[in-house]
């Protein structure tokens, strides 16, 4: 995966019996010891690490959980509540892995946004940009058909909502969605089946997930000058620089992670879940989870038709429209420039893109009446405008800030601006001397 010349050389005959066989030793050295990272990474470039940990806890907690879940429309909601009260230690597994999808979702908005703000998509990159958007499809659809398994009434009505979706679509609409419920309505082979996908699900993305870090060790990684190594002071070893950074990052995420596992476990929830499916009584508000809520807005934000199309398939249209439009990024992004770091105009659309996925998402938990359809339809516009009106447009005609010649020059030139800020008479640290 290092995509480089190898500097592995074994010194025990072992290693060395290995090597000429299976060249695993040399594979992990090459990739996450000798490889090679720009000097200048931030902690924003940590959460590809993050996102690694936190699918491995999902993966294990998961499958214990699976070791006394019950798949049964009668069992599953009691199997749930024995987890919680007579599995030794059920509690903090289900709590971790509930409050873990949410984290997991937390780390990959902020390594897509990261991706957006420095322009990471850009080439020779795109394909390790379409294998993450994967990633965040197959991880959207292991999260919905989790929240389904407890069996509560978010569980239930949330499957009958989205599941509903699918009949939109003209012709084969009917018959995707009985395929999806193994029947005309969720039920018994609802369940099952969501939860054979669910457990074989995270195993697909760990798999796309090793494409992708054999993608980015190919093309080597960006950093926030956007500008590629040039020379070898532009680099530094992954190990010892970069493994401690990704060290110290992930310790901090955990531990904000742990807060709301002991303190606040269910505050990410909502609290319908804790009653049972009950298919004879609708809840007053059926929202699914924090993290779906921006696509939910887009589509309850299509209230009209459009020519032939009307309002319920061109909601589903939207929906599916905004995420399939990251596919396109890099070639929607016209900029010569990749770091939004130099794009003064790009950053301001940048930051007003972050604040209207945020508002989106907010508008999502509210229901889709009054003037909340109407904001969400500015909102749904602007979305779709940062795409495919900003991005194109501002690259031909943004005239971006002057920069540094090398990932070295930009270094430099912070540390002597840091040491020109140093108060009169206070001792500049080594670093910034140097
Ligand atoms: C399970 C989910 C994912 C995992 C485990 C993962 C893992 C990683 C790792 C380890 C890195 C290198 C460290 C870093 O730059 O943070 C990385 C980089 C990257 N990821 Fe992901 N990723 C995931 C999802 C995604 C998604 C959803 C996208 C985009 C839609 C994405 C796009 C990228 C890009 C473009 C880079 C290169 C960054 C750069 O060098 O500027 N990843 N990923």
């Amino acid at each position: 995966m290092s995509g480089g010349h190898s500097t592995y050389s074994p010194t025990t005959g072992i290693g060395r019996w290995m090597d000429a066989r299976m060249p695993l030793p040399r594979l992990i050295h090459d990739s996450f010891i000798s490889y090679p990272v720009p000097r200048n990474l931030n902690y924003a470039y940590t959460f590809g690490g993050i996102l690694s940990l936190m699918l491995a806890a999902q993966i294990i907690t998961g499958i214990v959980l699976a070791m006394h879940y019950v798949s049964d429309t009668t069992l599953a909601f009691q199997s749930v509540e024995k987890i919680m009260r007579d599995v030794n230690s059920g509690w903090l597994l289900r709590y971790m892995h509930a409050n873990g999808a949410s984290f997991f979702f937390i780390a990959v908005y902020i390594h897509i946004m990261r991706g957006l703000y420095y322009g990471s998509y850009k080439a020779p990159r795109e394909l390790l940009w379409i294998l993450g958007c994967i990633i965040y499809l197959l991880m959207m659809a292991t999260g919905f058909m989790g929240y389904v398994l407890p069996w509560g009434q978010m569980s239930f009505w949330g499957a009958t909502v989205i599941t509903g979706f699918f009949t939109a679509i003209p012709l084969v609409g009917d018959w995707i969605q009985q395929l999806l419920l193994g029947g005309f309505a969720v039920d018994n082979p609802t369940l099952n089946r969501f939860f054979a996908l669910h457990y074989l699900l995270p195993f697909m993305i760990a798999g796309v997930v090793v494409l992708h870090v054999w993608a980015l060790h190919v093309v080597g990684q960006t950093n926030p000058t956007g500008i590629e190594v040039k020379s070898k002071t532009d680099v530094v070893a992954f190990t010892p620089y970069a493994t401690i950074k990704d060290a110290f990052g992930m310790i901090v995420f955990v531990f904000v992670f742990a807060y709301f596992i002991f303190y606040i476990p269910n505050f990410l929830g909502h609290p319908d879940n804790y009653i049972q499916a009950n298919s004879l009584k609708t809840p007053a508000h059926i929202v699914p989870e924090w993290y779906y809520l921006p696509f939910y807005a887009i589509l309850r934000a299509i209230t009209f038709n459009i020519g032939p199309i009307d309002s319920k398939l061109g909601g589903v249209i939207a929906m599916f429209g905004s995420i399939a439009v990251l596919f396109f990024v890099p070639w929607l992004d016209t900029s010569k420039v990749r770091s939004a770091v130099y794009r003064p105009w790009y950053k301001l659309f940048f930051w007003l893109f972050v604040a209207n996925a945020i508002f989106l998402g907010w508008l999502g938990s509210r229901p889709a009446e009054g003037s909340y359809v109407i904001m969400a339809q500015f909102s749904t516009f602007y979305y779709f405008a940062f795409f495919l009106i900003i991005m194109p447009v501002l690259g031909l005609i943004e005239t971006p800030r002057r920069m540094p010649n090398s990932i070295t020059e930009a270094v430099l030139e912070k540390n002597k601006a840091g040491a020109s800020v140093q108060p009169a008479g206070a001792a500049a640290s080594p670093e910034v001397k140097g």
